[in-house]
């Protein structure tokens, strides 16, 4: 791959996106293969997945631009449905994901945290959807998960005026969790991905899966689902095993994904 880098450590994978030349810009090489390494993540091995830009500027400063600039009608709604489906394979992805915004986010880089399960960021983080001055709209999610993130009132502004909020403002919106000095990024991110990473991994999917499909039905409806994702748990290796050592007063050391 030339544009997306993938470590691990231990049961935690990273995925860095590597196109420093052009502040991590979305291409459609940079989507492809971000496609291509989401679907080679081993689940059996990896719990939490990290997703971060390289250098210490930039997450993804949005979708390329000069790839988009004389597209056609049809040509634009591909390359947005390209976006869609790689970025909601994410968000649908069984293990949690955290974005680790480490500089700017903006446009399809804003969109692409918003498709992670949870956002940290540094401080020097800026997020913004500048769509409008393109003479756009966000293609790659922006206008549907901006406002069910912070509220409509406020991604509607954002949108609308194209003004980007820095750290403090994207935390005190909830748009991310947790700020930190850029050099604290990546280590608080793995510390954070190790917390949840040590717990029962079915039992983390299935919460993931409950609050994704849940939130997208009715409340009756979504507590059924929350009631059969809860019964599927049971009879699992970790369930018992995660059960017995409560009674008995003991630590469970490692979870089997059984
Ligand atoms: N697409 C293509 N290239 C980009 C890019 C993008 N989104 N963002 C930055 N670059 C390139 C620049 O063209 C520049 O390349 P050259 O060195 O070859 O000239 C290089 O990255 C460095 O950028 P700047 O010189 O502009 O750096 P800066 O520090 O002065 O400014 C910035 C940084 C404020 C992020 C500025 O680059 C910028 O405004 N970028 C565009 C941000 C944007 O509008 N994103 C939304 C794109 S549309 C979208 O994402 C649609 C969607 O929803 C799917």
């Amino acid at each position: 791959m030339q544009f997306i880098k993938y470590e691990t450590h231990d049961a935690i994978g990273i995925i860095t996106i590597d196109r420093q030349e052009a502040l991590n810009a979305l291409n459609t090489d940079v989507l492809n293969e971000l496609d291509g390494v989401i679907n080679s993540i081993d689940l059996d091995t990896i719990r939490v997945v990290i997703l971060t830009g390289a250098g210490t500027k930039s997450f993804v400063a949005g979708a390329d631009i000069a790839e988009m600039c004389h597209l056609s009608h049809a040509e634009g709604k591909r390359f947005s449905h390209k976006g869609l489906r790689v970025f909601r394979k994410l968000e649908l992805f069984p293990a949690p994901v955290i974005a680790a915004v480490n500089g700017y986010a903006l446009g399809g880089g804003c969109e692409l945290a918003l498709s992670c399960d949870i956002r940290i960021c540094s401080e020097n983080a800026m997020f913004g959807q500048p769509e409008v001055t393109l003479g756009i709209t966000p293609g790659f999610g922006g206008t549907q998960r901006l406002a069910r993130t912070i509220g409509v009132g406020k991604a509607k502004e954002m949108i609308y005026t194209a003004k980007p909020i820095k750290a403090d403002e994207a935390y005190r919106l909830g748009l991310v969790n947790a700020v930190y000095p850029q050099a604290e990024l990546i280590p608080e991110a793995i510390k954070l991905a190790e917390k949840i990473a040590h717990n029962a991994p079915i039992a983390v999917r299935a919460c993931k899966e409950a609050i994704n499909y849940g939130l997208q039905v009715d409340i009756d409806s979504s507590l059924r689902i929350e009631g059969n994702i809860f019964g599927s748990c049971f009879e699992t290796a970790d369930q018992v095993a995660g059960m017995e050592a409560f009674l008995a007063k003991k630590k469970i050391d490692k979870f089997q994904n059984k």
